[in-house]
């Protein structure tokens, strides 16, 4: 069985249909890469996985579970968490107070110091606001936030837009260590070559449609698909 499955999933915003016959699944442990141009529907496809939108036919299994129709928060108790692009992080709490936050109605929750070992930046950082770290240690704030919980499914929504280089390298550094303590992690991202550097599978979303799925190493050797997909 699947950690995840999505099985021929159609979503839309209001009469815009957005996801077509979308599948997918996801084996534990693993890291998967979600990849395709702007507005092709990925962070869509990872809403749909979270509750926050509703599909209107195809199912969502979490260990074979139907989760289509639940509620975000239940669908967070039963261990998935969304990182989304916008981060949401308290400005005007600490780093810890953040974290501590985050693990607040979580069944098993980590300890603080388990994700400062994943980031020590964030360590040196414990005391200060949100809102006063860079963009990077918020990212990492932000994936802090979701692991506090100990998620079985993480899915990041483009962790490393607008990040310089030297803190992707950072944040992929702790996505590394993650994906080999075992995690199963899914990234959208625009870097294409950051992202099949980390993940072990692809799948390429085209206007809403599932239109390749592979091994991260084929896909980074095909650059007809790359090209016509991912126009890179
Ligand atoms: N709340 C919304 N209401 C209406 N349409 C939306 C909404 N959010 C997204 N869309 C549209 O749905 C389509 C898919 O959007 P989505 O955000 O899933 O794409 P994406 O692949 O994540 O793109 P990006 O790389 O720009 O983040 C786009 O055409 C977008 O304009
Ligand atoms: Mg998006």
């Amino acid at each position: 069985m699947s950690l995840l499955e999505v099985d021929r999933v159609n979503a839309y915003y209001g009469d815009s249909h957005i996801l077509f016959d979308v599948s997918m699944r996801m084996e534990a442990c693993e890291t998967l890469a979600l990849l395709g141009r702007n507005g092709a529907g990925k962070s869509t496809t990872l809403k749909t996985i979270m509750g926050v939108v509703t599909p209107r036919s195809g199912a969502v299994l979490l260990e074979g579970k139907p989760i289509h129709g639940l509620a975000p928060y239940e669908i967070a108790r039963l261990g998935v968490q969304l990182v989304p692009e916008e981060r949401r992080i308290f400005g005007e709490l600490s780093v810890e107070e953040n974290l501590e936050l985050a693990a607040l109605t979580a069944p098993r929750p980590l300890d603080p110091a388990q994700i400062f070992a994943y980031f020590p930046q964030l360590a040196q950082r414990r005391k200060h606001r949100g809102r006063a770290l860079s963009g990077g240690e918020q990212q990492m704030l932000a994936v802090g936030r979701a692991l506090m919980r100990d998620p079985k499914l993480i899915l990041l929504d483009e962790p490393f837009e607008g990040l310089a280089p030297v803190v992707v390298q950072e944040l992929m550094r702790a996505i590394r260590r993650l994906a080999e303590q075992g995690r199963t992690i899914v990234i959208v991202e625009q870097n294409v070559a950051a992202t099949l550097s980390l993940t072990d599978r692809c799948y390429i979303l085209s206007n809403g449609h599932i239109v390749h799925e592979g091994a991260a190493r084929t896909l980074r050797q095909s650059h007809e698909i790359m090209s016509r997909y991912l126009g890179v």
